[in-house]
């Protein structure tokens, strides 16, 4: 018996050692790896900092900042659109995909920001809008003139013509803005398909030319150097073949608005999933044959857990993205929230996720307000802390490390976005995401330091003399300042390998362990109402008198160092606390 014992420990040994010596090598681990517990800072070219003094931000701006992000602490950076575009949708809507917006700068600008973000380290991610192009590319003017190769490049449709001469749209279907999807055009005669505004026409992925001109695009950019894509509105990719109308959803009388249908042919349709699938191949076989870091997709759409879950991998294991954007931060919780509410969020994904995947967490974007707006001013270091400590991928907007604040009382004049524009003087503040895409705020300079214009595209916000970086990194607390402090604990292996424990204290407040052994326990607690708490978090952790705090928001009335007692810890509204736990010796 004991013999036999013997031996299956030392087959086991063995064959320890035999996968240890085929595991690919330490080097190869961290390329193929170094996006699963990366911050991925989003920056919104426009409005991040202007170089040349025209009010709008630009390559060389971002250039000249990215010290800024190896002093922070960030290691890869996701950029909207920086391509030619006539800016009806402030880049979504691109008319040459393989160039700069002259606005933004050349290719050679942009070869320059690669370089030096090679050099500190930084990994650059580019976003990708295949769904749609402007109705200014070469390709749509082809289309429309019916140039041959480009007859069937969109999605055209006859529909059909009223004895009273009115013409109707081939179908219900519905633009995310607002009205038809269909889009008349005089010179073809026909209506094409636009899910977003008349200068965004969606591209026709039942024709291969497409994927093909858009294959290449991605190669365009995979030869400069960038490190992956962030992919625009995937879910809108394909619609129904058979072009049926949508079923009403019962939950508005607007015809107008997006929510009156139920988007079952417009949104997620198969194909979206497969054609991701081929880029995931794209991707890997561009890795396997140039060498360096694993290149990455994550992809943007808002859908069910459930749909969102099928682009990591389908029903049968095929792979997709390596992440398909969380925004359960913005669209599931919200400052009404409770803390079984946050937990519930929390682990929804964590439970659906399929098997070896890594989980993410968006806390903001250029399309929603910011989250200070969103949870309120005094939740901006508690909201960091949950982003910073959960399992996986985090993902910041810039500005949320200062805990910038939408600017809401742009005025109708100063209104450029174009869903708000088309929604009238009346009505155009509660659409418009102009708030949330104002200049960076980087000092009490002229412009918040962003410009040296007169004008900048968007306003600044006003708030800028006192809420911007140069103040927040003087300070000797500062929401930068535990922005910076969480990065750094985001290097320790208890946040990047350990177990995640949640527990919710009671409807105000939640707490979780991550863990690992034979490292300290962390814990993050946090209190995500307007009232001050007392805790006692006895039950959830075993070693009540050794709590060590960690990180504190700026208006604690705790201190990093502080010894804590589990039996009792107070908590001022929407405070949050990192904690470590101290090992028994
Ligand atoms: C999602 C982008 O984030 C948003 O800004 C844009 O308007 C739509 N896609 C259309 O491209």
């Amino acid at each position: 018996m004991d013999v036999i014992k013997v031996l299956v420990i030392l087959l086991s040994v063995s064959l320890v050692e035999i996968l240890g010596h085929n595991h690919q090598p330490k080097d190869q681990d961290a390329k193929n790896n170094w996006w699963q517990h990366e911050v991925f800072y989003q920056i919104y070219p426009r409005s991040f900092q202007d170089s040349n003094g025209d009010g709008i931000g630009d390559l060389q701006g971002i250039t000249s900042r990215l010290q800024y992000f190896k002093d922070t602490g960030i290691t890869a950076v996701w950029l909207s659109p920086i391509y030619e575009s006539p800016m009806v949708d402030f880049g979504y809507d691109i008319s040459n995909y393989t160039n700069i917006q002259p606005e933004y700068g050349t290719l050679e600008d942009f070869d320059v920001l690669i370089a030096k973000a090679n050099e500190l380290g930084i990994k650059v991610i580019l976003d990708f809008v295949p769904n749609h192009s402007s109705n200014q590319h070469p390709w749509f003017l082809k289309s429309v003139a019916r140039e041959p190769g480009y007859e069937d490049f969109y999605v055209w449709q006859n529909g059909s013509l009223l004895e009273n001469g009115t013409r109707v749209p081939p179908n219900n279907w519905l633009s995310v803005f607002s009205g038809s999807a269909w889009e008349w055009n005089d010179e073809r005669q026909q209506f094409y398909l636009r899910q977003f505004t008349f200068g965004q026409p969606d591209l026709n992925y039942r024709n291969p030319a497409v994927i093909q001109a858009m294959d290449d695009v991605m190669l365009f950019w995979l030869n400069k150097g960038i490190a992956g894509f962030r992919i625009d509105a995937v879910i809108y990719i394909y619609e129904d073949a058979l072009l049926r109308d949508e079923p009403l959803s019962g939950t508005t009388d607007d015809p107008n608005v997006e929510s009156y249908l139920n988007h079952i042919y417009t949104r997620n349709q198969p194909e979206d999933y497969l054609l991701l699938q081929h880029w995931r191949q794209l991707l890997d076989n561009y890795t396997a044959s140039q060498g360096g870091p694993r290149r990455i997709m994550m992809t943007e759409g808002y859908a069910t857990v459930a749909q969102l879950m099928e682009y990591y991998e389908d029903a049968n294991g095929v792979q997709g993205p390596e992440f398909p954007f969380n925004f359960d931060f913005i669209t599931e919780v919200n400052e009404n929230s409770t803390a079984a509410d946050f937990v519930f969020y929390i682990e929804r994904w964590l439970i659906y996720m399929p098997h070896g995947h890594v989980a993410n967490w968006v806390m903001g974007n250029h399309d929603n307000p910011r989250v200070a707006s969103r949870f309120g001013v005094k939740s901006v270091d508690a909201m960091n802390m949950l982003l910073m400590t959960l399992p996986g991928i985090a993902i910041t907007y810039n500005g949320e490390e200062l805990g910038m604040t939408d600017y809401r009382n742009i005025s109708w004049e100063d209104t450029v976005d174009q869903p708000a524009c088309e929604a009238g003087r009346d009505s155009y503040q509660t659409i418009s995401r102009d708030p949330e895409r104002t200049p960076m705020q980087w000092s009490d300079e002229l412009n918040a330091g962003f410009s040296t214009s007169n004008h900048t595209w968007l306003p600044v916000n006003p708030n800028y003399k006192d809420l911007n970086l140069r103040n927040q990194q003087q300070a000797r607390q500062s929401h930068y300042k535990v922005y910076q402090s969480l990065l750094k604990l985001r290097q320790l292996p208890v946040l990047k390998n350990g177990s995640f424990i949640p527990d919710v204290v009671n409807s105000r407040v939640f707490a979780f362990k991550r863990e690992l052994k034979g490292e300290h326990t962390l814990l993050t607690l946090l209190n995500v109402k307007n009232r001050t708490e007392q805790v006692d978090l006895t039950d959830f952790i075993d070693q009540p008198n050794r709590l060590s705090v960690l990180v504190v928001g700026v208006d604690s009335h705790h201190r990093v160092g502080d010894r804590l007692k589990a039996e009792s810890i107070e908590l001022a509204p929407f405070e949050g606390l990192v904690i470590q736990l101290n090992k028994r010796k």
